[in-house]
């Protein structure tokens, strides 16, 4: 077991392309949950860095030069100083942004592919490879595109499909076509050195399947399992370029490092100029130590499209390198949708962070907790304009900033703004303050489990119980015969607002300062929240001001509009979330499933579970138990006497220890609504569906 309380944290999020801008899916997928868990633990006192950077190398890099008529060194010194003043002003909280074209970082680089080669790790192979005659450049990765052999999306990428997440090699893309001359390419022979990730296989399957089952999130670990499950293959370390770091061998002109070799290493350069910078031992955040209790605990925070890297070719290379630690947990996100669609930097569908923070500088906070509440953490997720409105309008405003500014209103006005003394405690106080003692341990444990989304939802249920509590007490009416019982309401209040200024921190940094210096209170310290003496009697708070503000419906439109003005899409292009088309499939397949018309017979709620109903139906060959992921949608006693339509020889499965004989068939759309397929008419039951 991994001991939390005192040792070392090494902290990564994803080195993004210095090819573009952020955009609001960046955020929410790997570095507002980063800098969350990072600020908590910082107040935990915990010895933890946070490490980031730009990628500076590949494709990406090469094909957005070519876009824009510019050379690469002038996009990645464009992108990276603007993504660099990006993060810093949504306050997200580096403690170092590196560049992977340092030639620390090359050499840092250069030394792993030295060490990999003598100990003898590469196979060298000559193999025939796509080549663009008109560029007269070999085409890997983002060169080339075509669709994908594993999910048919049309525009697979020849290192990976960002559709379904699959491994690629450009060999297996059908229909291939260069990205730089938009023409079909031909094969020709050339030399690379290969990691033999087969040979690994044993080993990953032992650490990774063995070892971080139950423990890493239920999407990484299955991306993970079907991956060593379909077998690895050797991937090429080398590549055909003239933009990354160098082939450490001679006679190598005209190839460089794979940038998925190069890039996970920026977090270990980065790591070595914080050091330099900050007279530190680099080596303590990385390297094993002689004592394993003092290994530095690694967490990769990263998106769901960089999960095989990360957490298979990483970890083999930290693992063959051999002195190196291995991540505890890469705790991935899914993707954010926007209003309905895909993001999209090609169509330019996307929230882009450097605009919104243009037009509200100050309004950081409103989007952090608008995308901490909606993180796709275990699966894909949607923000829309006006869902952020509500939080905002709903939470922010009338739960957080309401408590807030009601509790140093009247305190200003019954008492000067001095806090004053606390008597006799009723039992709504006690309650109070009991609620007070033990959401910090809950907000604690979410965030230590990586569940955002939970552990937010905890910190406002302190605001809404100080919310509640004033309500209930109500201060304003009392005041009237009982300063004294006053008195008492306000000390607190005020003690459950400085709570919120702490517990908020890591979710809401900029409010909780406005905060703390109105409170004329500081505290940085986690192990202070809970404590109901934070601010003693007579302590001078500072006038208050408000925390947020209203918006209002045009806005929202505005927004909205703006974002269908901004778009490219073109008419053809489909704009839908919906699932690829599934690999064709036989009529012989298709003939295989029996499908029939049934009726329902009872529902109850499955015990133990959120989402199923446990259903009797009558099917017409029989009466039998079908358990149903619909619990969240339709209530017991409606469905009852509905008749709907079941897969009835689909193998029985076990679920909460009830058995499933059958499956209901049900439509969900993008949005993961469900509804009964049904006969038009009634009909008998048993009646074949085909
Ligand atoms: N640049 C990659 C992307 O945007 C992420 C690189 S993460 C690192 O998908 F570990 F390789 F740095
Ligand atoms: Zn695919």
């Amino acid at each position: 077991m991994t001991n939390t309380t005192n040792s070392r944290i090494t902290v990564t999020a994803a080195l993004p392309y210095a090819n573009g801008p952020l955009h609001i899916g960046h955020i929410a997928g790997a570095y507002l949950p980063a800098d969350i868990y990072v600020r908590y633990q910082r107040q935990q006192q915990r010895d933890i860095i946070f490490m980031g950077g730009s990628d500076e190398h590949g494709a990406a890099i090469m094909l957005r030069a070519k876009k824009e008529g510019i050379s690469p060194q002038e996009i990645i010194d464009k992108y990276h100083e603007l993504n660099k003043e990006t993060f810093e002003r949504f306050g997200i909280s580096f403690d170092m942004y590196h560049r992977t074209s340092e030639p620390i970082h090359h050499q840092t680089s250069q030394d792993f592919f030295t060490r990999l080669y003598e100990k003898g790790e590469f196979t060298e192979q000559e193999s025939e490879q796509y080549y663009d005659e008109e560029f007269q450049q070999f085409l890997a990765d983002r060169y080339i595109t075509g669709t994908c052999p594993v999910c048919g999306h049309p525009e697979a990428y020849g290192d990976q499909c960002e559709n379904c997440g699959s491994s690629l090699s450009p060999t297996d893309l059908i229909n291939p076509k260069s990205t730089l001359s938009g023409k079909t390419p031909i094969l020709k022979p050339t030399k690379h050195w290969y990691l033999p990730l087969d040979k690994y296989q044993p080993w990953l399957e032992e650490w990774l399947l063995k070892g971080k089952k139950g423990i890493w999130k239920p999407n990484v670990y299955g991306q993970c399992s079907s991956w060593l499950k379909a077998g690895l293959q050797p991937r090429a370390m080398t590549r055909d370029l003239d933009w990354g770091v160098d082939v450490p061998l001679p006679n190598t002109e005209g190839k460089k490092l794979y940038v998925w070799l190069d890039a996970p290493i920026g977090y270990i350069s980065a790591t070595k100029q914080w050091a330099q910078d900050n007279g530190k031992d680099w080596e303590l955040y990385w390297k094993q130590q002689p004592n394993e209790a003092d290994n530095a605990r690694l967490i990769h925070f990263i998106g769901k499209d960089n999960i095989v890297f990360h957490c298979i070719i990483f970890p083999a290379i930290l693992h063959t390198h051999s002195e190196y630690i291995l991540p505890e947990n890469v705790p991935a996100n899914e993707f954010l949708n926007l209003e309905g669609r895909k993001l999209s930097t090609s169509r330019n569908w996307a929230v882009w962070l450097h605009e919104y923070l243009d037009e509200l500088p100050n309004k950081q906070d409103e989007l952090r907790y608008a995308l901490c509440s909606i993180m796709p953490e275990t699966k894909d997720s949607e923000f829309t304009w006006k869902d952020y409105q509500a939080k905002n309008n709903n939470e922010l405003v009338a739960i957080f900033g309401n408590f807030v500014n009601r509790t140093l209103v009247l305190t200003q006005k019954y008492f000067d703004g001095l806090v004053p003394t606390r008597h006799d405690l009723h039992p709504m106080d006690e309650e109070a303050l009991q609620k007070l003692q033990e959401i910090p341990a809950k907000v604690a444990s979410a965030v230590e489990s990586f569940n955002f989304r939970e552990a937010l939802a905890y910190m406002i249920d302190l605001a809404r119980t100080g919310n509640k509590y004033l309500a209930d007490t109500e201060p304003w009416k009392v005041i009237k015969q009982d300063q004294a019982r006053v008195e008492t309401i306000l000390n607190i209040s005020l003690q459950i607002t400085a709570n919120l200024s702490i517990i908020s921190a890591p979710f809401l940094p900029f409010t909780s300062q406005k905060l703390q210096a109105m409170l004329n209170f500081q505290s940085t310290d986690w192990r202070d929240a809970g404590r109901d003496d934070l601010l003693p009697a007579r302590h001078t708070l500072e006038k208050p001001a408000l925390l947020f503000q209203k918006i209002e419906d045009d806005w929202v439109d505005q927004q909205v509009a703006k974002l269908h003005q901004d778009d490219t899409t073109t008419e053809e292009e489909p704009t839908t979330n919906l699932a690829p088309m599934k690999e064709e499939i036989t009529y012989e397949d298709f003939v295989k499933l029996d499908m029939r018309v049934a009726t329902i017979l009872t529902a109850e709620k499955a015990k133990k579970s959120k989402k199923l109903l446990k259903l009797t139906l009558d099917t017409g060959l029989d009466q039998r138990t079908v358990l149903s992921g619909i619990a969240q949608h339709y209530e017991p006693e409606d469905i009852v006497g509905k008749q709907v339509c079941v897969l009835v020889n689909l193998a029985p499965r076990k679920m909460m220890g009830i058995e499933s004989q059958g499956m209901i068939l049900m439509a969900e759309d993008a949005d993961g609504a469900l509804v009964f397929m049904q006969p038009e008419n009634s009909v008998s039951n048993g009646s074949g569906i085909s």
